[in-house]
């Protein structure tokens, strides 16, 4: 078994302090082999969050993989957002955007999904083209067979509802497909401060694919929803389990997501 803390959006700049330190005991008690964050570390990419963000990694009870979201890159600088996005991201937390952990139990391939500008719609939105996609199935064709393959990225492949739709990642369902192709697992990613999860047919039967959506793990940017993260349980036979630990009354309660109903 492998144990996952899948956090997210986190928001340094804007962060409830008073979930500091019991988020860093429950991490402690909970033990898990890696932690994971599906982007968005700041609020708006300024270099005293991007500090403090680096120190809430260095701090972690275990490695971690993260990615990007859109507000790690500067959007009150739009030249430093078009030249060099990136700047204070590779200075303080690394110099790979789109990271790769393997091991013998599990595969982790991390997608950067934010752009820096469009013609056509928000660039907060995130992007996902056919030649990235090119390039992740490309890794994923060279992964090793026998790991538990997980995907995270921040930017949603899925909406909990309708009216979210507008948010999704075009060609999201070009990218499912694939993933389901190359028996991923897991998709992992945040964005929408709402925790879900959406499991679709894998194309074998016994290995489905798994789609989960966390909250705001310590930001006060709530959007009606407490904070919360997930510990995901990973057992070498592609069982997965999932509980959420939600911010309730001073303390993180273990929660279960409910599974949204969706098409394939
Ligand atoms: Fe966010
Ligand atoms: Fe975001």
């Amino acid at each position: 078994m492998i144990r996952l803390a899948h956090l997210s959006d986190l928001h340094f700049g804007r962060t409830d302090t008073n979930l500091l330190l019991p988020l860093e005991e429950e991490l402690a008690q909970a033990r898990p082999d890696l932690v994971v964050i599906s982007g968005d570390l700041t609020l708006s990419a300024r270099e005293r969050e991007f500090r403090e963000a680096a120190a809430f990694i260095r701090a972690l009870p275990a490695p971690c993989l993260v990615v990007p979201g859109n507000h790690d890159i500067p959007s009150h600088h739009a030249l430093e957002r078009l030249v060099n996005p990136f700047r204070r991201w590779h200075s303080h937390i690394g110099t790979d955007l789109e990271p790769t952990w393997i091991d013998s139990r599990i595969a982790l391939i991390g997608v950067n999904t934010v752009q820096r500008a469009s013609w056509r719609i928000n660039w907060s939105h995130g992007r996902i083209g056919r030649r990235h996609l090119a390039r992740i199935e490309h890794r994923l064709s060279a992964l090793p067979p026998a790991p538990i393959r997980v995907v995270v990225g921040h930017h949603p492949f899925f909406a909990p509802d309708p009216v979210l739709q507008n948010r999704v990642l075009r060609r999201s369902d070009e990218a499912l497909r694939m993933f389901r192709r190359h028996r991923v697992r897991l998709v992992l990613a945040g964005h929408l401060h709402r925790a879900f999860m959406h499991e679709l047919p894998g194309e074998d039967p016994a290995w489905p694919l798994l789609v989960v959506h966390g909250g705001t793990t310590i930001s006060t940017r709530l959007r009606g929803e407490s904070n919360a993260f997930n510990i995901i349980d990973l057992e070498t036979d592609g069982t997965v389990r999932v509980e959420a630990r939600v911010w309730t009354d001073g303390q993180w309660l273990g929660q279960t997501h409910p599974v949204l109903p969706g098409t394939s």
